[in-house]
């Protein structure tokens, strides 16, 4: 089929199972750790070892299973599992749909959908041992200190595997044997298309166990073998909430203690959750409770955090972002973020510009060195380079039925709660005093203010508010002024230049 591909020969993934332990309306292989579905972790395994080819085993919720996985590896083969429960009639179909395309030979792996924490490389060493040492059947395994649920790992006297089985078949001395069966084999196709024929739904759960395999190869003659790990997560599956978020938490502690040994600093790991398609550079910091989602990208010397959610956020070198909730968002080289951020997609801030303290933005690109300090909103907008807003501005970029631009200059200062009604354009170099309602394109250069004059009317507190504390104020404040008339630091005026 694929010449070029130099691993086995396929690799089986079954998720047929219902997962009724999760209480879900969602598909048990379809809830995520790490940013992935459960079974995009076990593709990526699959894929990683190079296999001829990938076939995937559903029923549950066919459909919408099979719909996720068009969309994660078009190139699989999807096959439908019948009414004959059990995981060896499973591998059963899918080894008659891969035989339909392409008669298969060598090397066949078989894995669950629901065991998210299995690696490429776990895979590529049973695969090295299966083939290394001429086995029929290898099977992965681990030692547990409760085995319960687990089918059993059966030896010789002479310690070569001799079975597997079920928890429920297993007698009260098989249970206590601790080495359980992961699920996880390499076999050759030749002898599990064999033994698969033979193989009965007669036991306590009246279903066809691919373990059996394992027996049946032996008998034909072939070699039976295991691979121990000592790494229980990596066989673990999910069948409960409870399980999936320890594996989730297992899998973070990992992706995590990656990115430190790669340079990166984490200052609090357990508050610290990283999917697995995140990227981030040598010398980056991340501050406790950050959350970096997607495919976030992070550029050296960096600074994350704290209290951060981001995701598909790109950052630029030596940027700075702090208590910041962003999605879609490209942060420039030198940049500031924060704190108290909320970072809409589309925003771009140029290298060494600042959006600060309570703005939100959305759809604007903020040219270098360009800075909105404080308190505004900014949407569907372009603003040149080494422009200031002022505090409070905001683009009023919304009719009630359209998003209208708003386009701001370069060397642009815009006085303190500037609202600009989009469509408008504000040219470069312009100023706004402080409250302009920017209803009409401002020329470059100019100073554009909208106001209403200031009308003070004296003695209106005492007269309307009497017995208040502000018109005793007010009455001391008139007391204080006759006393020391020639004062001019007391007076309004006096504060004029
Ligand atoms: C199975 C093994 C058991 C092993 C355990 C590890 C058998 C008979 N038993 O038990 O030895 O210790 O896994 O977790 O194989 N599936 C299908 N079609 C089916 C039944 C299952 O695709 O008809 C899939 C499930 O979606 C799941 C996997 O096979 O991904 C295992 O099924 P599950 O029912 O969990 O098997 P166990 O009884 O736990
Ligand atoms: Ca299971």
């Amino acid at each position: 089929m694929s010449p070029e591909k130099s691993g086995p020969a396929a690799v089986i993934v079954l998720a047929a199972g219902a997962g009724t332990r999760m209480k879900s309306r969602t598909p048990k292989i379809l809830h995520e750790i790490g940013g992935r579905s459960m079974v995009a972790h076990a593709l990526l395994a699959a894929r990683s070892i190079d296999p001829q080819r990938v076939a995937l085993v559903v029923r549950h919720e066919r459909d919408r299973v099979a719909a996720h996985l068009k969309e994660l590896d078009p190139e699989a083969l999807i096959v439908d599992q019948d009414d004959v429960p059990g995981t060896g009639r499973a591998v059963e179909v899918a080894l008659e749909a891969l035989d339909a395309v392409a008669p298969l030979e060598g090397t066949v792996v078989v894995t669950y959908g629901d065991v998210p924490l299995l690696t490429g490389e776990m895979l590529a060493e049973l695969v090295s041992a299966h083939e290394s040492e001429g086995n029929a059947v290898t099977v992965l395994t681990a030692l547990l200190d409760d085995a319960t649920g687990y089918g059993r790992i059966l030896r010789g006297a002479d310690g070569t595997v001799t079975g597997i089985r079920e928890h429920k078949d297993a007698s009260h001395a098989e249970r206590e044997i601790r080495e359980i069966n992961s699920g996880i084999y390499a076999f050759d196709a030749a002898v599990l298309r064999d033994a698969l024929q033979h193989v009965t739904t007669d036991n306590s759960q009246g279903e066809k166990y691919l373990t059996d395999v394992l027996g049946l190869a032996r008998e034909a003659g072939g070699r039976v073998a295991a691979v121990v790990t000592e790494d229980r997560w990596q066989v673990e599956g999910a069948n409960d909430r409870v399980q999936l978020a320890a594996l989730g938490a297992e899998h973070n502690r990992r992706i995590v203690e990656g990115w430190m040994r790669a340079g990166v600093t984490v200052v609090d790991p357990a508050t610290t959750w990283i999917d697995s398609t995140v990227t981030l550079d040598e010398d980056v910091r991340i501050l406790p409770n950050t959350q970096l989602h997607g495919t976030t990208a992070v550029a050296r010397d960096a600074v994350v955090g704290p209290d951060s959610t981001l995701t598909d956020v790109r950052i630029g070198e030596g940027a700075k972002v702090t208590r910041t909730h962003g999605s879609g968002a490209d942060i420039g080289a030198g940049a500031t973020v924060g704190p108290f951020t909320y970072l809409r997609p589309g925003t771009v801030l140029g290298e060494t510009g600042k959006i600060g303290a309570f703005y939100e933005t959305k759809n604007v690109t903020i040219g270098r060195g360009s800075k909105l300090s404080h308190l505004g909103y900014a949407g569907d907008a372009e603003i040149g380079e080494d422009t200031n807003i002022g505090c409070g501005n905001i683009t009023a970029n919304y009719d009630g039925e359209k998003k209208h631009r708003t386009v701001i200059g370069s060397g642009v200062r815009t006085g303190s709660n500037t609202v600009f009604v989009a469509p408008v354009t504000v040219g470069d170099g312009a100023y706004s005093g402080a409250g302009a309602v920017i209803r009409k394109d401002v020329p470059a250069g100019a100073l554009a203010l909208s106001m209403t004059t200031q009308r003070n009317s004296e003695g209106w507190v005492i007269a309307n508010r009497p017995g208040s504390v502000s018109a005793a104020l007010a009455a001391a404040a008139g007391e204080a002024r006759t006393d020391t008339p020639s004062s001019p630091a007391s007076t309004e005026e006096g504060k004029q230049p």
